[in-house]
């Protein structure tokens, strides 16, 4: 039987990657590695992190993440949403976690030799009615070759914004 390349079983064809995102394929692909996470009024902690991201042909990247804890192994924090360009120099990023929070960004994004690197800070955080205080927070993302690292910052639960998460990931 010959194969009919439009069959509805057939695989669907990867889309090609729309050029508003093109500049940022940088970021795309499959990360995953080890991070470490602070808070004053909090233990520290260590933790696994798989991380995806990918493209559907549209002008945004799909994001997410999901990590265990590197004692423990059990799940901890997951997170997922899209990174949106604006024109060749500004990202949007929206962000839901199953803590009940929703983080807007808004930011820069710069092209570097050998990968690039977004400076992002949050515009709004939405919070449901039990998720705990979060009043703002930063992301700062570098991408180097195969190597990614990002630093999070926070301002919640009463404290000022100061450091919470730095991570390395390989893709
Ligand atoms: C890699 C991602 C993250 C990991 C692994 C992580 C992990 C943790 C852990 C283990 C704690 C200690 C208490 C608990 O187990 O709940 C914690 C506390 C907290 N995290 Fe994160 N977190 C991550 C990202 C975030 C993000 C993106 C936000 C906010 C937008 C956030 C906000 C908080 C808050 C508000 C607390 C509570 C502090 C307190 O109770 O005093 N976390 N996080």
């Amino acid at each position: 039987m010959s194969a009919v390349s439009d069959s509805p079983s057939s695989p669907p064809s990867a889309p090609p990657l729309h050029p508003d995102v093109a500049h940022l394929a940088c970021l795309l692909g499959q990360w995953s590695g080890k991070g470490r996470g602070v808070y004053p009024t909090i233990e520290s902690f260590e933790y696994y992190e798989q991380v995806t991201i990918g493209h559907v042909g549209k002008p945004f990247l799909a994001y997410s993440q999901k990590t265990r804890h590197a004692i423990t192994d059990l799940p901890l924090h997951a997170e997922s949403g899209y990174f949106r360009p604006v024109g060749s120099d500004r990202v949007e990023l929206v962000i839901a976690q199953p803590t009940g929070i929703v983080e807007m960004h808004e930011g820069v994004f710069h092209a570097t030799e050998q990968g690039c690197s977004l400076a992002l800070a949050s515009t709004t955080v939405a919070l449901t009615p039990t998720a705990q205080q979060v009043d703002s927070v930063t992301r700062s993302i570098q991408v180097h070759d195969d190597l990614m690292t990002y630093e999070l910052d926070m301002a919640a639960v009463g404290q000022e914004l100061q450091h919470h998460l730095s991570a390395r990931l390989g893709r």
